[in-house]
């Protein structure tokens, strides 16, 4: 599903560029693009931040 369709990026996408540490809208844009145009898709962004920041971290039990 996209995220923003202007610069059609998809859930996914955006939930990799916050796992990877993006944590403001500025630098999920930064990472992936998405919400770089019309901004409507701000509030959706915002949400996926906050939802990946209430997930438990992973754990490399093998290093
Ligand atoms: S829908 Fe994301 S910037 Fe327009």
């Amino acid at each position: 599903m996209f995220v923003c369709i202007c610069a059609r990026v998809r859930e996914c996408e955006v939930r990799a560029a916050i796992r990877g540490g993006a944590r403001t809208e500025a630098c999920v844009g930064e990472a992936c693009g998405a919400g770089t145009g019309c901004g409507s898709c701000h509030d959706r962004i915002a949400e996926l931040i906050d939802a990946e920041a209430a997930r438990p971290l992973a754990v490399n039990l093998a290093a």
